[in-house]
């Protein structure tokens, strides 16, 4: 078991490690084109992606675990250190137990205290700032934190309006507390929900098995205003990126990258339009891997650091938005 003290105040939250995983199974826009109406080009010029990689064999739990063990390798921490898991997901493969207590099990990290966090695709900022929080408040010194999903069993395969748009996937990262002299680590965090909203981007939970309620089954399926979630995205990303910047002290052209949440390429470049800051600031991988939900930043994270993107003093943005709605941002000095 483990006991949260509350003298951690001073410390600096710093980023160790990531990793990430993908199925193997790769699905193209001309294959899904084969299955509903629609093309590579329609997709490709409204959304920028170009493929998704979709599991046939994985799960979001073997994905997340993948993600989780390549993380501890990259930060050098040994399962037992890790004091704190927080997976955020929303696919996990079943309801009990949770994703983390799951990854728990499979890395070996009996210390851990585990549990979920669900802020669909801004969930891994959520649980990244949730860990941060427990970390800077408590005697927690390590955290592992997961964003996984497998979205394809969620997604209706005859609707071509959100079909096309989702994939499947995991990244997880290792934050640890330490005393450090130099400004480094989780500089700033921002986050916010607008529930009144929620109505934007939905799905439906398993039907009523309840002998005593009469009731329609939910829409199990993922359903979208795509519009109103376009607006929605474009309005709210550069207020968030703006915010964290201020919180940290730092000018947006003091920023080396901008690593959004991976959703559509329009709403990346007009991030960067608003922001006036060039889109090679702002690396994307969702022409292959499409919209990742909870997995998209940690993922896209691990995907720039392996491009030897992000070095030591590396001035990063992580922000991203979903369903709920929600947001959420920070500035990490790597
Ligand atoms: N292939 C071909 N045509 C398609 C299609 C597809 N995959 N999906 C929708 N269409 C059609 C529509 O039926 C519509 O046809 P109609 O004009 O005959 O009615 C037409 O394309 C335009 O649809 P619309 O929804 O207005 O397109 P859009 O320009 O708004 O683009 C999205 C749709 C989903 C790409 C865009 O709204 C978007 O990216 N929104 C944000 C979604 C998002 O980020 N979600 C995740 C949040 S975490």
């Amino acid at each position: 078991m483990r006991v949260f003290d509350l003298f951690n105040i001073s410390m600096n939250i710093v980023m160790k490690g990531t990793g990430s995983a993908v199925p193997k199974r790769r699905v193209t826009n001309e294959e899904l084109g084969r299955m509903v109406d629609t093309s590579d080009e329609w997709i490709a010029s409204r959304t920028g992606i170009r493929a998704r990689h979709i599991a046939v064999e994985e799960t979001t739990t073997s994905l997340a675990v993948e993600a989780a063990e390549k993380a501890l390798d990259d930060a050098d921490v040994k399962a037992e250190e890790i004091d704190l898991i927080i997976a955020s997901t929303v696919t996990p493969d079943q309801f009990l137990p949770n994703l983390a207590c799951e990854v728990q099990a499979a890395i070996g990290a009996k210390n851990a205290a585990a549990f979920d966090v669900n802020a669909a695709c801004s969930g891994f900022l959520f649980a990244l700032n949730t860990a941060a929080m427990y970390l800077k408040g408590s005697g927690a010194k390590t955290a592992l934190i997961v964003g996984a999903e497998t979205l394809s069993k969620i997604v209706d395969w005859k609707d071509r309006s959100t079909c096309v748009l989702f994939g499947d996937g995991a990244g997880a990262a290792v934050i640890r507390a330490e005393e450090l002299d130099v400004c480094s680590g989780i500089l700033s965090m921002v986050q916010g929900s607008d529930g009144t909203r929620g109505g934007a981007l939905k799905c439906g939970g398993r039907p009523l098995n309840n002998p005593f309620v009469t009731q329609q089954a939910a829409q199990a399926y993922v359903s979208m205003d795509g519009q109103e979630v376009y607006r929605f995205a474009v309005r709210t990303v550069p207020k968030v990126i703006r915010q964290a910047a201020d919180e940290a002290g730092m000018s947006l052209d003091e920023i080396d990258l901008f690593l959004l949440h991976q959703a559509n390429v329009r709403i990346i470049e007009a991030a960067a339009k608003q922001l006036s800051q060039p889109m090679e600031k702002f690396p994307v991988n969702l022409p292959e891997y499409g919209n990742l939900s909870a997995a998209s930043v940690p993922v896209l994270l691990d995907y720039v650091r392996k491009q030897g993107r992000i070095q030591s003093g590396s001035r990063l943005v992580l922000a991203g938005f979903g369903a709920g709605m929600t947001w959420s941002g920070a500035v990490v000095v790597w």
